[in-house]
């Protein structure tokens, strides 16, 4: 089973230091909800959003987005091979049922997010999303990975072909990808922890999420319905 952890992803309700700013008031009377229920999302506040320390990397929920529809579609979780988790850079961790339907809407996402965040768990009766109080570190000891795998541009270069396969070998390896459009970790990657990086450059996290997804799928045989 292949566990993927999207991690200090930038999702986060406006935060109080923003409550007042007119930027916010202003989008916070448009939409009909109270600041502090709004998530902040850079593209509507990012005058706001660059106030606020690290403030060129907040307010990027469409990076979740993308990375929670490509890896609900995927073939290894249709065949019940991936366990997907979600942590924020407020310690936040959102565990994810594999039959959760992410809306491919953008506006209807940013709605249950928003939900999520205040509530704590959606749909409430039956929740298939669930926030929790817990630091990466926290949810890389839960999860006792037999190994873990942390994606940077800066790790040690090894094509997505060969992750595949050490992936495939692994009982239980957990890869963390950064939720994040700019930078680094902010928390520092343990000695017995792989850094790796799959290309020379930069890439999205999407593009990275699906392209070690796809070979992890290659080397389980999932596409020749092998397992
Ligand atoms: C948009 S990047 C974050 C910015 C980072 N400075 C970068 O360009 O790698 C989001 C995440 O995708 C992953 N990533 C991006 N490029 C990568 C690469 N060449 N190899 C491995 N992982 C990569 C990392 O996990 C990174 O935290």
């Amino acid at each position: 089973m292949l566990h993927i952890v999207i991690a200090e992803t930038e999702l986060e309700l406006v935060p109080e230091r923003l409550h007042k700013d007119t930027v916010i008031t202003a989008s916070a009377e448009r939409s009909g909800n109270e600041p502090r229920h709004m998530l902040l999302e850079s593209t509507h506040h990012h005058r706001a959003t660059w106030k606020l320390d690290d403030g060129r990397r907040r307010g990027r929920p469409d990076i979740l987005h993308f990375c929670l529809v490509t890896a609900l579609h995927s073939v290894a979780n249709s065949k019940d091979h991936l366990r997907l988790h979600v942590h924020t850079r407020h310690d936040k961790v959102i565990s994810i049922n594999r039959y959760t339907r992410i809306p491919k809407d953008y506006n209807r996402f940013a709605g249950l997010m928003r939900q999520l965040l205040i509530e704590g768990a959606v749909p409430p009766q039956q929740p298939l999303l669930e926030l929790a109080d817990m630091t990466l570190d926290e949810l890389l000891e839960r999860e006792k990975p037999s190994k873990v795998f942390i994606l940077s541009k800066k790790g040690k270069r090894m094509s997505p072909r060969v992750l595949g396969r050490q992936l495939a070998k692994e009982k239980r390896p957990i890869v963390v990808i950064g939720g994040f459009p700019h930078g680094e970790f902010d928390r520092k990657h343990r000695d017995e922890e792989n850094v790796i990086s799959i290309y020379d450059s930069g890439l999205p996290a999407w593009t990275v999420l699906s392209t070690v997804l796809h070979a992890y799928e290659d080397a389980k045989g999932l596409f020749t319905g092998k397992s």
